[in-house]
């Protein structure tokens, strides 16, 4: 008998730099139309200076624990999935955990790109499964304005900062129904960002920035987000039909709008802000998900499908029940009369 797992909180954090199509139109050769048509995305947040990637998953995590009604103190992990860390260690969850004060949780950090989240989120609740945990913070947080090359036109239209955090919790009558997670290394070089490991000692290279072949990615994305819905919605016993909301990774507009039409869906049954916020990799889905939430698209017993793909490459897809936010409210006893004398 495995133990059921449900979202009590979520939070966001996008920093407060809003960078439009018209700013980049003096940056780069492009065009707002072009922005638009090829990708659905108006404008994006910046991070400032003194932010990184944990002080935004901080900010995220807080609004999260909020929700929850959980102190920091009672969380048993935090994990973090991150492809723009502080530094190489020690890792951004255990920064994280510091800044909240969550000293009786272990913390560890995730990588497997814009996958990160879902893969932090599927780990999360296994170890609820078992028995393991009963608390714990699943925050996404990227910084990817400072690993992409702003003279490239292909990528710096693409990529945001922000960060997106869960609280997840034992117990309701929901949760994950299934989830996959698939990558193929083969195909590492059609998106990528080096780091200073890789490079040998005294090379001193320009930077450290996001290649892509953006093509070559859209047509991927496509066929995996496809692939990845079906494959969980069927380990899950439901039909296409059966699913209410999807949440799919925000890359690009067209991806999603081709993904909805592949699975014969409509069009409004995903969720949307790539519009924005661009690209924000690992943090997109918990973003889109607490604005989905503000805007009350997530309802009791709704079949939520978390869809999504990146740089590995890797794809995956998790179907979760849902259970309302914050904490479990007991079931109300049955109200007995008052025996008043017959
Ligand atoms: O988290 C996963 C991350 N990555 C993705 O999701 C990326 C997936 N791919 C995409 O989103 C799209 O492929 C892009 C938005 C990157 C590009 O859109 P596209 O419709 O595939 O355009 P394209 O690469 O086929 O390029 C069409 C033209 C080219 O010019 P020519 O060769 O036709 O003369 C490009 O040089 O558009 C040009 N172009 C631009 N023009 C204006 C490329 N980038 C820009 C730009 N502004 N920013």
């Amino acid at each position: 008998m495995t133990v059921r797992s449900r979202i009590s909180g979520i939070g966001m954090y996008v920093p407060e730099r809003v960078l439009t199509n018209a700013d980049l139109e003096r940056m780069v050769d492009t065009s707002d139309t072009w922005i638009q048509d090829r990708t659905g995305v108006r404008e994006r947040r910046i991070a400032a200076d003194d932010e990184t990637a944990s002080t935004m998953g901080i900010q995220a995590a807080r609004q999260a624990l909020e929700q929850a009604e959980v102190d920091p103190k009672d969380l048993d992990l935090v994990i973090t999935a991150t492809t723009s860390p502080d530094g190489m260690f020690p890792a951004v969850a255990s920064r994280i955990q510091d800044g909240l004060g969550a000293t009786g949780a272990g913390a560890f950090d995730v990588n497997a790109a814009c996958v990160g989240f879902l893969s932090g989120l599927a780990t999360a609740t296994q170890f609820i499964a078992t028995g393991a945990y009963e608390r714990i913070l699943v925050v996404g947080t990227e910084l990817l304005s400072r690993i992409v090359d702003w003279s490239d036109r292909t990528t710096c239209v693409l990529f945001a900062d922000g960060a997106g955090a869960v609280v997840v919790e034992a117990g309701g009558q929901g949760g994950p129904l299934s989830f996959v997670l698939h990558s193929d290394g083969s195909g590492a070089q059609t998106l990528y960002a080096d780091g200073p490991c890789g490079v040998p000692n005294g090379l001193e290279p320009d930077g450290y920035y996001i290649s892509m072949d953006g093509r070559h990615i859209f047509k991927f994305a496509v066929q995996a987000m496809d692939s990845a819905t079906r494959e969980s919605v069927e380990m899950a016993g439901l039909d296409l039909s059966d699913i209410d909301l999807m949440i799919p990774h925000q890359a690009n507009l067209r991806i999603i709008n081709a993904t909805t039409k592949a699975l014969g869906m409509p069009p409004e049954r995903a969720m949307v802000n790539v519009d924005r916020y661009g690209n924000t990799s690992s943090a997109s889905i918990p973003i889109a998900l607490r604005e989905a939430w503000e805007q009350g698209r997530l309802h009791e017993g709704d079949r939520i499908a978390f869809v999504t793909f990146g740089g590995g490459l890797v794809w995956g897809a998790m179907i979760f029940e849902w259970v309302p936010v914050g904490p479990l409210r007991p079931v109300a006893e049955p109200v007995h009369a008052t025996a008043s004398g017959n």
